[in-house]
């Protein structure tokens, strides 16, 4: 039987894909989350839906080959109308940590290229303030580690070493993740700007004033709102009952 987190993950997941319409460029995120996102635009392709797709992560896009997902890349297709991605933090304006799942660089070059930006997660992501309990990836070239985590540290972090089987991890771009402990952050725009400015950084996980619409769900309603400034109705919320669903 589903866990309540992973029902809340797949109502939110299936529930976004509702948003993709025939003949869309589409980013696809990566995550537990998102792969109920594919999971059910899958469905609706062989179901007719005619869609290109832009994978985030090497995983999402042999879980998308799989379902017959068509896919492309943002060399070939510069402009996406949606990217529905999951998040790690998601703070009351709408800003995001994301990255734990080690994709970051390209999520965030999908999400950039993406008319609409969806966020899709439970609700233990929800948080009063980013950055408690939870790193700021950075990835970076291997060779500056030393280099990147003083840095790091300057701006006030306690940077860790992402490890995998007790090697760096090392991303689909051949780089490696510093965890960086800020504690509470205060202006995420700012921090932002000043990690990607140390020399070969190449992207860090704060996606402050992207998201264009935020899903939360459980297994009973998935609510939707729109972060202050995005495009579409400012502060716009809903909620979609799923009783039916899963009652
Ligand atoms: C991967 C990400 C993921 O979107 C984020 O980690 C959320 O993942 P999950 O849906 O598994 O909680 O940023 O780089």
């Amino acid at each position: 039987m589903m866990s309540t987190q992973e029902e809340a993950k797949r109502a939110v997941g299936r529930r976004a894909a509702e948003f993709v319409e025939d003949g869309m460029a589409v980013g696809l995120g990566t995550g537990s989350t998102a792969k109920y996102l594919v999971d059910r635009l899958g469905e609706r392709v062989r179901d007719g839906l005619r869609i290109r797709c832009v994978a985030t992560s090497e995983r999402t896009a042999e879980q998308a080959a799989a379902l017959s997902i068509p896919l492309t890349t943002l060399e070939d297709c510069h402009d996406l109308d949606i990217a529905i991605d999951g998040a790690d933090q998601i703070d009351p304006a709408g800003h995001l940590i994301k990255g734990l799942g080690g994709a970051l660089f390209r999520e965030k070059r999908v999400a950039a290229a993406a008319e609409a930006f969806v966020i899709i997660a439970d609700p233990s992501k929800e948080v009063p303030v980013l950055g408690v309990g939870c790193p700021v990836p950075v990835e970076f070239v291997p060779e500056a580690c030393d280099d990147v985590e003083a840095a790091l540290r300057e701006l006030g972090a306690d940077p860790v070493l992402r490890l995998q089987d007790g090697q760096p991890y090392v991303t689909d771009n051949q780089h490696w993740i510093l965890d960086a402990h800020f504690g509470a952050i205060g202006d995420p725009f700012s921090l932002e700007r000043e990690i990607n400015q140390i020399p070969l950084v190449l992207e860090n996980g704060l996606f402050p004033g992207m998201a264009t619409r935020i899903l939360v769900g459980d297994a009973s309603a998935v609510r939707e709102w729109a972060p202050a400034g995005s495009p579409g109705p400012e502060g716009d919320e809903s909620s979609t009952d799923l009783s039916e669903d899963y009652g």
